[in-house]
């Protein structure tokens, strides 16, 4: 394993108890970082505890919908670490249906997981981060963000990671100067459980001709890059949206 440079610093990770979210928080606590992993899903979360080392690993079920939830959790959280060294948002739902046909209800909801939720989860972090001149923050995009529509996402899910990209850019820029940076990672077809339930011949068979490799990325090649951004060796890297996608958007 490289040496991140995790060692005894403090990571929140949103989405912990998702496939990519995992092997995030699997990758940092071993090599030493504390991690808070954050998802709805409490029984994953404490599931996810028993196979880490004890001491580094901690969890807190919460609503990523509710900004009001997201403020108060993550506030118990600096207050539990003091410093918060870094910020991976793995959190997020798909939305599959076309914008011809999305109700509002599915709209809003896909917006406040994917998009409003992760402003105030940046925006709980920034003052301590900002304070210490010193923080890293990983949002997890996608393709679709790019293209309008990914190999499965579409309307309200496209729509929120195009946000996210451009949220992205405005925490680098702004928060850049005082040493706290902020980049994205845009995967496309990942095995997880976000996607497994979409996936017949049909749509197998389709993304295997869009994205070049012919196969899904697994959660620990999607997490490498996210784990590398948040990490020092990537220090002079900021408001960078990076594919991962296995050969898919090609943008210049
Ligand atoms: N898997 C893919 O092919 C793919 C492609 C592009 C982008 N992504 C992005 O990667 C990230 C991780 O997704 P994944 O593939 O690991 O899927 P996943 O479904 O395994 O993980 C998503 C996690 O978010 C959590 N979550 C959803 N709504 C929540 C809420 N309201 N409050 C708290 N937690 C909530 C879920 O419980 C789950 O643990 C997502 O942002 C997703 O959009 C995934």
């Amino acid at each position: 394993m490289p040496d991140f440079g995790f060692k005894d610093r403090n990571y929140i990770v949103t989405g912990g108890a998702g496939s990519i979210g995992r092997a995030v928080v699997e990758i940092i606590v071993s090599c030493g970082g504390n991690v808070t992993a954050v998802d709805l899903d409490g029984a994953t979360l404490k599931e996810l505890g028993s196979a880490l080392p004890e001491g580094r690993y901690r969890y807190k079920t919460a609503d990523l919908s509710s900004p009001e939830e997201i403020r108060s959790v993550f506030a118990e959280i600096t207050e539990a670490y003091g410093q918060i060294h870094g910020l991976v948002n793995c959190v997020g739902v798909l939305c599959t249906t076309p914008i011809t046909e999305v109700t509002q209800e599915e709209w809003d909801r896909v917006i406040a997981i994917n998009l409003t939720g992760v402003f105030a989860a940046i925006q709980s972090v920034l003052p301590n981060m900002l304070s210490n001149h010193c923080g890293s923050i990983v949002n997890v995009s996608s393709v679709a963000g790019k293209l309008g529509g990914g190999l499965l996402g579409t309307s309200a899910y496209a729509t929120s990671k195009g946000g996210l990209n451009a949220l992205t850019k405005v925490v680098a820029k702004t928060c850049g100067p005082q040493g706290v940076r902020c980049n994205a990672v845009c995967p496309a077809w990942t095995d997880s459980r976000m996607i497994n339930s979409f996936m017949n011949g049909e749509n197998i068979a389709r993304l295997k001709q869009m994205v070049s490799l012919r196969r899904p990325a697994t959660a620990e090649e999607a997490a490498y890059p996210i784990v590398f951004l948040l990490s020092d060796l990537a220090s002079y890297i900021n408001g960078e949206i990076t594919d991962v996608d296995g050969g898919c958007t090609f943008d210049s």
